[in-house]
C-alpha cells in the first residue's frame, strides 16, 4: 500500500541549505499527495514526539535560509537500543511510515537503526564538512567555504598592511576538506589537515622560510581543526620562526549564512530524490552526488564507506603554496 505520511528532520551539526532541502521534501510530497511531518531537535523529536505538520505554506520563504526551521541536535539517547524503539512506537502511534534524516554519518547512523526496526528511511548527506563517503558532495560545503574565504581576504588586506603571520583555524573535525578547498582559494602558504601527518619544518617552518625569501612580507596559514589548534600552531611558529601570529578561529560563524546556488540546488535535486524514490518504493538508502549526477545507495553500504582526501586536490594545494 502506498505511503501516505512521512516524517523528515535534522539532525547533527547543522549547514546552510538544510532548510532548502526541508522544503524540497515538502515540496514533492504534495505532488506525491502525501503529508509530511516535521520532526523536531532531531533524533529528541522522535523520542519526544515533538512532531508538527509540514503544510505546504510553512515552507515558503525557506530557500534563502540558513540554520533549520526544524531544529537539530546530538542525541545520546537514541545511539541506546531502548532509544531506538521509542523512536519506532512515536513513528507507530503518529502514523509515519518513512523517514527522511539530513545530515551526516552520525545521522545515517539513526536512520540505519529505524531501519532495522522495520521503518522505511532515506538519508540527504548535509554537513559542512562534506566528509561522507557516498557522496562526492554534501549540502552546505560551498557555503562554508565561501563564508571563510570572505573572512581570510578580510584577514589578508591587514595582514599585509602589517607585514604579520594569520594562523586561521577552520572546520573539520576528521577531514580537511574545508581547509584544502579554501586554502587553495586564498592562497595560503601553508595547509594543516587530519589525513595528513604534520611535520612542522616541513609543512610550515620551510614553506614561510621560502616565501620570505622570495620576497613575501606576509603569511596565511590555514589549519583544519583535526589537524591541530591554531594557538600552537603559532606557538611553534613564534618559536622557530621569530613571527608573532595572529590567530583566528572561524568557528561556528562556517556554518551559518544564506546558501549559495550550488547548496541550494543540491539540496533541491537531493530533497526530492529522496520523496521520489520512497515513493517509488525504495527504501534504506542514502542520496549521493557522484560526477554530478544524483544516484543513492544502500545505508548500510553507505555508512562502510570511508572517503578520503582528493590527492590531486592536496597536491595542488600543496604546489601553490609555494609563493614565490
Ligand atoms: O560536523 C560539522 C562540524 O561543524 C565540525 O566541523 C565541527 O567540528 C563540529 O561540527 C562542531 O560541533 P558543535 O556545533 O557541536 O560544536
Amino acid at each position: 500500500m502506498a505511503m501516505r505520511r512521512i516524517g523528515v528532520l535534522t539532525s547533527g551539526g547543522d549547514s546552510p541549505g538544510m532548510n532548502a532541502a526541508v522544503r524540497a521534501v515538502v515540496r514533492t510530497a504534495h505532488t506525491h499527495d502525501i503529508e509530511v511531518m516535521g520532526i523536531r531537535r532531531g533524533y529528541n523529536g522522535l523520542i519526544n514526539g515533538d512532531i508538527v505538520e509540514l503544510g505546504q505554506s510553512m515552507v515558503n520563504g525557506l530557500m534563502a535560509r540558513g540554520g533549520t526551521m526544524l531544529y537539530t541536535a546530538r542525541c545520546p539517547e537514541f545511539m541506546t537500543k531502548e532509544g531506538v524503539e521509542k523512536g519506532r512506537d512515536t513513528l507507530k502511534y503518529r502514523g509515519i511510515e518513512g523517514v527522511i534524516g539530513i545530515g551526516g554519518d552520525g545521522t545515517f547512523r539513526g536512520l540505519r537503526d529505524l531501519a532495522e526496526c522495520g521503518v522505511a528511511t532515506f538519508g540527504i548527506p548535509a554537513t559542512i564538512d562534506n566528509d561522507i563517503a557516498c557522496t562526492n558532495y554534501s549540502i552546505g560545503f560551498d557555503t562554508a567555504c565561501n563564508t571563510a574565504i570572505d573572512a581570510i581576504d578580510k584577514l589578508r588586506d591587514t595582514m599585509q598592511s602589517h607585514e604579520r603571520c594569520s594562523v586561521v583555524e577552520v572546520m573539520g573535525r576528521r577531514a580537511g576538506h574545508i581547509a584544502v578547498y579554501v586554502g587553495i582559494a586564498v592562497g595560503a602558504n601553508a595547509i594543516l589537515v587530519p589525513e595528513h601527518k604534520l611535520d612542522f619544518e616541513r609543512d610550515v617552518f620551510e614553506k614561510i622560510r621560502y616565501a620570505r625569501n622570495h620576497g613575501n612580507t606576509h603569511f596565511i596559514i590555514i589549519v583544519a581543526e583535526g589537524a591541530g589548534k591554531a594557538i600552537d600552531v603559532a606557538a611553534e611558529i613564534k618559536e622557530h620562526i621569530g613571527m608573532e601570529p595572529r590567530i583566528t578561529v572561524l568557528g561556528h560563524i562556517q556554518r551559518g549564512g544564506t546558501p549559495t546556488a550550488r547548496d541550494r540546488v543540491t539540496a533541491s535535486r537531493m530533497g526530492k530524490h529522496a520523496v521520489d524514490m520512497l515513493m517509488a518504493g525504495k527504501k534504506n538508502r542514502v542520496v549521493g552526488i557522484i560526477d554530478g549526477n544524483l544516484q543513492d545507495f544502500d545505508i548500510f553500504t553507505a555508512l562502510d564507506m570511508k572517503r578520503e582526501l582528493q590527492d590531486s586536490m592536496y597536491e595542488t594545494a600543496v604546489v601553490l603554496s609555494l609563493s614565490r
